[in-house]
Order: C-alpha cells, then structure tokens, then sequence
C-alpha cells in the first residue's frame, strides 16, 4: 500500500498572515506545467488575464472572456497542489454590480476549485469586494496601473509620480482594506508611495514595478524567464528561455534535414 502525504494548501488567510514578515513570492501561471514546477518556489500563482496577450496574442486583456480564465485555472490547479492558486476576473466579468461580480466569481470558484479571486480597482469597486468576501470569495484587490482601464489612463503609465496623485492611491488602497480584501497588488506605482501604502494597511502588499518593499513580489511567468516578446523594463530576466526553445528548433530543424532522424522503434516508453 502506498502512502501519499497530504499536502497542505496555502490558503488567503495564510497570505494575510503574512503581512511583515518573510516576502511573498508569486508569478503569473497559465497552464499545468509550468504551475507544477513553480509550485514549491512560491506562495502563490496568479491566473493573470494578461495570458491574453502573453498565450493568446491579443494586444490588450479586454478581449479575455471568463471561460477562457476558467479554463487556465483549471489547468494551474491541475499542476499546482500547494500553492494558493488566485484567478484574475477579467474586463466585463464584475464591473457592473456585485451580484454579476458574485455570480462570477462563483464559478471561477466552483469550476476551477481555486482559493481567491483578484479584480482591479479600488474605491470604485469597494462595494463589490465587500459583498464578495462576505458570501466566501477571498479578493485579492489591484491598483495603480490597471490594465484592464488603459483606455481611460491613457496607456499603461506608472501612477502616482507627483504628489498630487498620492492621496487618490492612499484612499483606494484604504477602501479596499475597509472591504475586507485579503492582499493587494500594487502594479507600476512610484516607490515611495508603494512604500507609504505598503506601511499603512494591514493587508500585505504585492509589487509588481512598485517598491521593493512591498510584502511581496509578482512578475509575469514569460517575461521573467525571457519568453516574452515586450517586457516591461522594470522586469529582470532571469532566464533566456526564447533563445533556448529556439536553439533546440534551429537544431531539430537541421536534423530532420540531413535525415539524422533516429529510426523510431515499433513501440517506445515514454520517459518518466
Ligand atoms: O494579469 C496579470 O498577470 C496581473 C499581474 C501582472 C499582477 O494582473
């Protein structure tokens, strides 16, 4: 009889539990591969609705539709067993009241079996968050540069790099606390006012492009590992893997042309 160790999942709370204390490490994740590799390195795995530009090709999130989320949520959850796995609700899933956003999340939820749903905005969209933690649907809250607004922002820009903008951030980041958001990512915002939120809520911050900081960290799978065509600069590389999967093609490719092909056997294993 074999015995298999239940592994134990991180969990919302566990993440607010850790406001403080050792950085949160997290990346986007898309399908259940990658997920199962990551899985022992990090906290927690984002379904992010950018895999609509970085799997998909479009070239901005809004086209995302939520069935495509749930889709790669079910795939990251297939990989992953102990990282809490958050799915991003994607543009036109949960902006026009919290019952179409309840609905929603309650199927990302059910279908995928995830542990936390995240959605951009914050005073705005406080009312939502509220009601969804409330009926059993840990939030995840996301400001400063939401890309599913570019089109109001004008681009995808840093937030916050005078003053005067300061205290609109300062209020979304306390709104969404006040509506029980269990974390809160901070994408593209000047570092010393990442710093000054990360200091004043009681929930831990995620950085993406804002303040090292910040409680936690999170970066795009592909564009850390130099997969991704447009990277934004504030985004190291850590990996060449483009380079990589295109060298084993340039030499796959000339195999296969000078019929270097090894003679394939009537029947084959398949390696562990
Ligand atoms: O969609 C996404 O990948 C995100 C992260 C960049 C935070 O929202």
């Amino acid at each position: 009889m074999s015995v298999q160790k239940a592994v134990k999942r991180i969990t919302a709370p566990d993440i607010t539990a850790r406001k403080g204390a050792e950085p949160i490490v997290s990346l986007t994740a898309y399908h259940a591969h990658t997920a199962a590799i990551a899985d022992d390195l990090v906290d927690f795995l984002l379904v992010g609705d950018s895999l609509g530009m970085v799997m998909h090709g479009f070239e901005s999130t809004l086209p995302v539709p939520l069935d495509l989320m749930i889709m790669h949520g079910r795939a990251v959850m297939r990989g992953a067993k102990r990282a809490l796995v958050v799915v991003d609700m994607p543009f036109g899933s949960y902006e026009e009241s919290p019952a179409q956003a309840f609905r929603n999340a309650a199927r990302v939820i059910k279908e995928t079996e995830c542990g936390a749903v995240k959605l951009e905005g914050g005073t705005r969209m406080a009312e939502t968050i509220h009601y969804l933690s409330q009926r059993g649907i840990p939030v995840m809250a996301h400001i400063g540069l939401t890309p599913q607004s570019f089109n109001v922002m004008g681009g995808f820009k840093t937030q916050g790099r005078t003053r005067d903008q300061w205290q609109v951030l300062e209020d979304d980041a306390q709104a969404v606390v006040d509506a029980g958001a269990f974390s809160l990512v901070l994408e593209a915002i000047a570092a010393p006012l990442a710093d000054r939120i990360t200091k004043a809520v009681p929930i831990p911050t995620i950085g993406i492009g804002a303040s090292a900081q910040c409680d936690g960290q999170i970066l795009v799978m592909e564009d850390m590992l130099g997969l991704s065509p447009r990277v934004p600069k504030f985004v190291k590389e850590f990996g060449n893997v483009g380079a990589a999967i295109e060298g084993a093609i340039k030499s796959y490719a000339e195999e296969v042309r000078a019929r270097r092909f090894p003679a394939v056997e009537h029947t084959y294993d398949v390696k562990d």
